[in-house]
C-alpha cells in the first residue's frame, strides 16, 4: 500500500476572495482510506470537490495516478470521462446530484453511460436497491424523497459505477442508525477488497474505525496534522 494515487501539493483555493484552502499538501495511497476532519467551514467539502475536478486550484498542483488534474486536462472530454469514471463522489447535499425521473434510472445512469449491458445494469440496480433498502422507492421521483432517502439513492448511484476511488462527503449525516451500520459494514468490505476511499466526517468514531490516516484541518483552512 505504498503507491501514491492522489497527490496534492501546496493547494490554495478561494471562492471570489473567500479563502477555503490554504497551502494544503497530502497524498492518498492506492488502497488507503483517508479521513478528513475539521470544524464547519474549514474546507473539507471544497477539498473533496477539488479532488473530484469540480473546482481547480489557484496555486499548487493535484495529480491523480500521475496525471495532472486541472481545468486544461479536464477540458479534454475523453480524459474527463475516464477520470470521472475512476473517481466517484457522493456530495454532502445529495440534491445536487439527483437528476433522473425515477430512482431506478438514477442508479442505472452511471453503469449505462459506462457501456455495461442492460442485464448487468439491471442486476447492479436491483442489488443496490435491496442493499440500501430502497426497493419501494424504485419508481419514485428522487426530488420528492426525504433527506435520508435521497442520501441512500445518491450513494447507490455512485456505488453502481464501482469507481476505483470512492469520495464521500459526510456519508453518515442524515442516515438512520441501521443505514449507518450498513454503510460502515459496506465500506469495511470495500476496504478489505482494496478500494481507495476518501471521507469527510464529524463522526470521530467513524474516523477512527475506517481511517488508515486522518487529516485534521485548521479553521484557517490549512492542514493541522495528519495522523
Ligand atoms: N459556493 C461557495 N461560495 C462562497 N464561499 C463558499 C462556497 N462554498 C463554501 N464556501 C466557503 O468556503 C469555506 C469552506 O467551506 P466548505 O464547505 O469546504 O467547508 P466544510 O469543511 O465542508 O464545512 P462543513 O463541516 O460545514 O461541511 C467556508 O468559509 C465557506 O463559507
Ligand atoms: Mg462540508
Amino acid at each position: 500500500m505504498n503507491e501514491v494515487l492522489l497527490n496534492l501539493e501546496d493547494i490554495c483555493f478561494a471562492y471570489d476572495g473567500i479563502v477555503a484552502l490554504r497551502h494544503v499538501s497530502f497524498n492518498v495511497k492506492r488502497g488507503e482510506t483517508m479521513v478528513l476532519q475539521g470544524s464547519n467551514g474549514c474546507g473539507k467539502s471544497t477539498l473533496l470537490k477539488l479532488i473530484n475536478g469540480l473546482v481547480y486550484a489557484e496555486q499548487g498542483s493535484y495529480t491523480f495516478d500521475g496525471q495532472v488534474i486541472d481545468e486544461k486536462a479536464l477540458k479534454n472530454s475523453s480524459f474527463s470521462k475516464n477520470f470521472h469514471q475512476r473517481i466517484g463522489f457522493v456530495f454532502q447535499n445529495p440534491d445536487v446530484m439527483l437528476f433522473c425521473n425515477n430512482v431506478r434510472d438514477e442508479i442505472a445512469f452511471g453503469p449505462t453511460q459506462m457501456g455495461y449491458d442492460s442485464e448487468t445494469v439491471e442486476k447492479r440496480v436491483n442489488d443496490l436497491l435491496a442493499a440500501l433498502d430502497i426497493e419501494r422507492l424504485a419508481e419514485r421521483a428522487p426530488y420528492q424523497l426525504s433527506g435520508g432517502e435521497k442520501k441512500r439513492v445518491a450513494l447507490a448511484s455512485v456505488l453502481s459505477m464501482n469507481p476505483e476511488v470512492l469520495v464521500l462527503d459526510e456519508p453518515l449525516a442524515g442516515l438512520d442508525r441501521r443505514t449507518q451500520d450498513w454503510l460502515i459494514d459496506f465500506l469495511q468490505a470495500l476496504q478489505g477488497a482494496g478500494k481507495t476511499i476518501i471521507i469527510s466526517t464529524h463522526d470521530d468514531e467513524l474516523a477512527h474505525l475506517l481511517g488508515d490516516r486522518i487529516l485534521y484541518m485548521n479553521e484557517d483552512h490549512s492542514v493541522n496534522y495528519i495522523l
